[in-house]
């Protein structure tokens, strides 16, 4: 009775094991037919935000303008789902917060300065990407430029409102 009962356990962990790598492949094609997350849109650029030097602008296109600007680079693993679907989902989300491409709108200004000297932005899993991460003084220098830039937010004049 044992042993069957062995033997019929490993019968069933077997197929397990062959089975669960083939339904794997099935649901991970499945999903890449699902259609979010692939228009991977750049519309023009309106109005580009006050740089105070080009060095700000380079420093800030490379830590913040892939989610924050309508000039994204899509890279090519932003095809797959379901990294698709996070990558749409961080760009749709950080413009309608911060878009330095379309600065003739309101923005939430008050807080960049904040956001990176906090370490709250660039947010974490972006900083893996190679091409985007900058040096810890790269950092420094571009927080300083920020707050040349934009000031440190209390100005108020570009805030949203709370409801907005
Ligand atoms: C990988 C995408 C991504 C990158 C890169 C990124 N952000 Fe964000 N950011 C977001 C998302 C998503 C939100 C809105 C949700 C949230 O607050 O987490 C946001 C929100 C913000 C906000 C609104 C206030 C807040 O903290 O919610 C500010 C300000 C901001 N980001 C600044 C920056 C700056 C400056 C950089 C570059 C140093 C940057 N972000 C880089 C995705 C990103």
């Amino acid at each position: 009775m044992m042993i069957k009962t062995r033997l019929l356990n490993r019968k069933i962990l077997k197929r397990i094991l062959v089975i669960s790598p083939v339904v794997l492949v099935a649901l991970f094609a499945a999903i890449q037919l699902v259609p979010y997350g692939r228009d991977h849109d750049n519309p023009p650029v309106l109005a580009d935000a006050p740089w105070d030097s080009p060095r700000t602008r380079e420093l800030a296109v490379r830590a913040c303008f892939d989610c924050h600007s309508n000039e994204t680079h899509w890279p090519w693993y932003s095809n797959i789902a379901p990294i698709s679907w996070i990558t749409q989902d961080n760009v749709e989300e950080g413009r309608d917060e911060l878009n330095f491409s379309e600065w003739g709108r309101r923005q939430e200004t008050d807080e960049i300065v904040e956001s990176v000297e906090e370490g709250e932005m660039p947010p974490f899993e972006y900083t893996l990407r190679f091409w985007s991460s900058i040096s810890g003084s790269e950092k420094n220098e571009l927080i300083a430029g920020l707050r040349r830039t934009f000031g440190d937010g209390d100005s108020g004049e570009r805030e949203r409102d709370e409801d907005d």
